[in-house]
């Protein structure tokens, strides 16, 4: 079974893709991570992020086994992730090793932007995780202050806003819910409302592809 997880930064759906991939015993792959790798390697290699030579080199010599998720977790690397993601020789460097992931058998999870739309567009189940601008903001927020990075919520909150709208507006793979994805609004949800609902959702999927 192919688990796609899509939707905009901090929606919730990295937890849940990792939720759905422990409850089901699936790999779980986060895509993010791999934008946010080329980011980093962009920015280490002392290029700008707007180079996209330098970024599509960066693509290309991508360890994907070997990224450091520590290292590329925090806000400024979803930013950075978010710029190299709009050039398009960028994803197609990355379309394969995601395609396998998400082919191998038996199945798996993956969550990011256009996992339903163009990596695994025959997934069994597509969700597409959003909550509102401000929530997300909320959460991101908490969780940086948490982390003690001391940041104002209205910059995390002119961040998230920013982000929506490069990966929303790209014109390869924007981040855009798959026509025959399920919609999951987490605005009002805590953690554990939001897996059951999607849990709910993929089970759904499953009996119709049954
Ligand atoms: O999910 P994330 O916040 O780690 O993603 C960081 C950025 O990477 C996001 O703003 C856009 C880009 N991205 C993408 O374009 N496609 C994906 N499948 C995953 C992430």
């Amino acid at each position: 079974m192919i688990i796609a997880i899509d939707g905009p930064a901090a929606s919730g759906k990295g937890t849940l893709a990792k939720r759905l991939a422990q409850h089901y015993r699936l790999p779980h792959l986060d895509t993010g991570l791999l934008y946010r790798g080329v980011g980093r390697a962009v920015l280490d290699a002392g290029y700008a992020l707007a180079d996209e030579a330098a970024a599509r080199e960066a693509a290309s010599r991508l360890a994907v086994d070997a990224l450091d998720e520590e290292r590329l977790r925090g806000p400024e690397m979803g930013e950075a992730a978010s710029v190299v993601a709009a050039f398009p020789a960028v994803r197609a460097l990355l379309l394969d090793v995601q395609r396998r992931f998400a082919a191998q058998p038996g199945g798996a999870v993956l969550d990011g932007r256009d996992i339903g739309t163009v990596i695994a567009p025959g997934a069994d189940a597509k969700i597409f995780v959003t909550a509102s601008p401000e929530e997300r903001a909320r959460r991101r927020h908490l969780e940086l202050n948490r982390r003690g990075e001391p940041i104002a919520y209205d910059e995390v909150l002119a961040d998230i806003r920013r982000r929506d709208e490069r990966d929303a507006g790209r014109g390869t793979a924007p981040l855009k819910a798959a026509d025959d994805a399920a919609l999951l609004d987490t605005t009002s949800l805590d953690i554990e409302a939001a897996f059951r609902a999607a849990l709910a959702l993929v089970e759904q999927a499953r009996k119709k592809t049954a």
